[in-house]
């Protein structure tokens, strides 16, 4: 959704902005994931690809998104600047709003329980969930979905991990990570001096980076960037100098905002999803997250397809083949039920 929405409709060239070729069917489905957590994981999206852990990195993710549904955005080629592009002339996405939701992001809880709490089944379920399975390496639930710390991005925020492994699951959304788009507006475009030019034709989600990147950059540097005569590495490094201070003089209260370092890590992880989904026996790994309130987002796993978490728990084969879901929490079968059902 989100790269045919950039690609397709605002890196055209004006008035229509359109490129149609770049809109490609939506085969890919995946299920919303849940939000608590969300700040606390070492990285983001099904995928993994977007490492997570400070404001700067969800703000990443958050313009990412934000073009993929609501922002007016039309990048412009530019004479002068480190960018060469103009990334905020016409772009709707409000940073400061995003940092606010974000930090709201940050205060929300796994629901509890709200049902009698059988103890026993609890426990036994404990033992299940800490008990190495020698059919899967010996590793528990636990190694993968228990609480561990992950990364560390700085002393302010820590982070869970997050393990991203291949568990079987289904190919589409890695498969999409590798597809290319004409570039638009966009072709040539860089971040860093040292960037390879994006080509008339290259990947969406390189596309989507230095989309994001660019504004974040160009928000909180306006002025840096229009002077005369500061290019190249010098003003590089004076970017990496000045950015927490700068964007700290810009937006209130952004402790733990993070450094430029931590905004271009932003693309590695994408560029390096990009690379797996292209190579010859690609692997289709996607988040291991820590599970807690899992028993309110039926249907499971990055795809939706499964109903319960008891036919998860069975072998895949055995499963429903199809299911109609609503939004009644049905206590019983403890999933999403449709009324009717
Ligand atoms: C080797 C690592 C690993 C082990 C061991 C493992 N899981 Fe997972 N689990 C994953 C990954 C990766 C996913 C996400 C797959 C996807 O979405 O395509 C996942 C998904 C899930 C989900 C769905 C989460 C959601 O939001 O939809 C549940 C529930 C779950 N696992 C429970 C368990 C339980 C219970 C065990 C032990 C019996 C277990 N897992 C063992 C890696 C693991």
């Amino acid at each position: 959704m989100i790269f045919n929405r950039l690609t397709g409709l605002d890196i055209g060239t004006a008035p229509t902005y359109m490129i149609p070729e770049n809109i490609k069917v939506a085969d890919a489905p995946v299920r919303y994931p849940f939000l608590w957590n969300a700040s606390i994981q070492d990285y983001t999206q099904w995928p993994g690809f977007s490492p997570n852990g400070n404001r700067l990195l969800g703000l990443a993710r958050n313009i990412g998104e934000v073009y993929g549904v609501f922002a007016q955005f039309h990048p412009k080629k530019a004479a002068s600047g480190l960018l060469n592009m103009n990334y905020i002339a016409e772009n709707s996405a409000n940073f400061a709003g995003l940092n606010g939701q974000e930090e709201l992001i940050m205060k929300l809880a796994a629901p509890k329980w709200p049902f009698a709490l059988n103890k026993k089944l609890a426990a036994a379920g404990a033992k299940v969930f800490n008990k190495p399975d020698p059919n899967a390496d010996n590793l528990s639930c636990a190694d993968c979905h228990g609480i561990k710390d992950g990364e560390f991005r700085s002393f302010s925020e820590k982070t869970w991990a997050t393990p991203i492994v291949d568990v079987g699951t289904d190919s589409k959304e890695i498969g999409l990570l590798g597809y290319e788009v004409k570039t638009g507006v966009m072709q040539g475009a860089t971040i860093l001096p040292t960037d390879e030019p994006l080509k008339s034709v290259d990947k969406a989600i390189s596309v989507l980076a230095r989309a994001s990147e660019g504004a974040i950059i160009q928000h909180y540097f306006p002025i840096v960037l229009t002077t005369p005569g500061q290019v190249g590495i010098d003003l590089l490094a004076q970017l990496t100098a000045d950015f927490g201070t700068a964007v700290s003089s810009v937006e209130q209260d952004l402790g733990g905002f993070g450094t430029l370092e931590d905004l271009l890590g932003f693309s590695d992880g994408a560029n390096a999803s990009a690379d797996n989904a292209d190579a010859t026996t690609p692997s289709y790994a996607y988040e291991s997250r820590v599970l807690e309130g899992v028993w309110a987002v039926a249907p499971y796993l990055h795809n939706g397809s499964v109903p319960t978490l008891a036919e998860l728990l069975t072998p895949a084969k055995d499963r429903v083949a199809t299911f109609k879901i609503g939004s009644a929490y049905d206590i019983k079968k403890r999933w999403l039920s449709n009324h009717t059902n």
